[in-house]
Formats: structure tokens, C-alpha cells, sequence
């Protein structure tokens, strides 16, 4: 049965990640992501990333998984992860959008407060006090 899940974050460029590593970055990424049956975009500019990723929800995890742990970005920041029905990026195993920095602050400005305004706001908070209240029983 096909469980989609999409992942969008951002993330920080680390110092002296330039041209060459980004081709690299999107080579192994469009040839892994299409063994993997990943699809999503990757935008970079300004010393930052955002990226989303689509997939098979457990292939999705895993992927961003080892992506955390790659040296050449940092202070990766989990915006949203949902469960969809659709692709958005399905015809690309990874697009490229190279975006000026000042757009690349905005984005950034723009889902970081997205993600501030859902502080405690959500249903997952009430399931969770429900969980605990349980656990001190
Ligand atoms: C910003 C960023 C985005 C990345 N996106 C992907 C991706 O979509 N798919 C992928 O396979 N690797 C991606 N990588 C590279 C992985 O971190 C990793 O280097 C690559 O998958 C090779 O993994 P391996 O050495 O375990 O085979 C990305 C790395 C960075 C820094």
C-alpha cells in the first residue's frame, strides 16, 4: 500500500560549499533519489537550503535521516512533514531552482515564521497531553 509523506526544511550552507559541491550534491541526489523513488526540489542561494522530498513515507525519513548528517550544510530546520495523497515534484528526482539571496532570506523569513505560529497550536499538542496524562496514571 502506498503511505506518500512529504518533508520540506531548511538549512544553512556550510563555508567553502560552492559550485562543484552542489553539482555533486544534485548528481548522487537525482540518481539515488530515483532508485529510491524520491522526488522534490532543492533550492539554494544566500548560504541557505530548502528542500522538500516526497516519497515513500519510510524512504522519505531514512533519506532526510542521512541528509542531517551531511557536513556540508547545518542548523537544519524541520518545517513540516505530512502525509499527502499526491506528489507535487512527481516528474523530478530532484529539481534545481537557484534563487538570489535576498529571495533566499525571505523564503526563509517566511516558513520560519510559519513554523514559530504553530507553536502549541496544533491538534498534535492535545494528543500528546493525552498520551501523558495517561502515562501518569
Ligand atoms: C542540502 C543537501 C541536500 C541533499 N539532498 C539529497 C537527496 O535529495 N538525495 C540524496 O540521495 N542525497 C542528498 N544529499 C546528499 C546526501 O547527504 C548523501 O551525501 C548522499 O545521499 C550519498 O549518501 P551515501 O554516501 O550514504 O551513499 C543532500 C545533501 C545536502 C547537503
Amino acid at each position: 500500500m502506498s503511505n506518500l509523506s512529504r518533508i520540506l526544511y531548511l538549512s544553512r550552507t556550510s563555508l567553502g560549499v560552492g559550485d562543484e559541491a552542489l553539482k555533486q550534491i544534485l548528481e548522487v541526489s537525482r540518481r539515488k533519489n530515483k532508485e529510491l523513488g524520491i522526488t522534490g526540489m532543492l533550492c539554494c542561494g544566500g548560504g541557505h537550503f530548502i528542500q522538500v522530498l516526497e516519497g515513500e513515507q519510510e524512504e522519505v525519513f531514512r533519506l532526510y535521516g542521512r541528509i542531517l548528517d551531511d557536513r556540508r550544510h547545518f542548523d537544519s530546520v524541520l518545517i513540516g512533514v505530512a502525509p499527502i495523497k499526491q506528489r507535487l515534484f512527481g516528474s523530478w528526482a530532484m529539481g534545481y531552482l537557484a534563487n538570489p539571496p535576498e529571495v533566499m532570506e525571505a523564503r526563509r523569513k517566511d516558513l520560519l515564521a510559519a513554523w514559530a505560529g504553530r507553536l502549541e497550536a496544533d491538534e498534535l499538542l492535545t494528543l500528546m497531553k493525552r498520551f501523558a496524562a495517561q502515562l501518569k496514571v
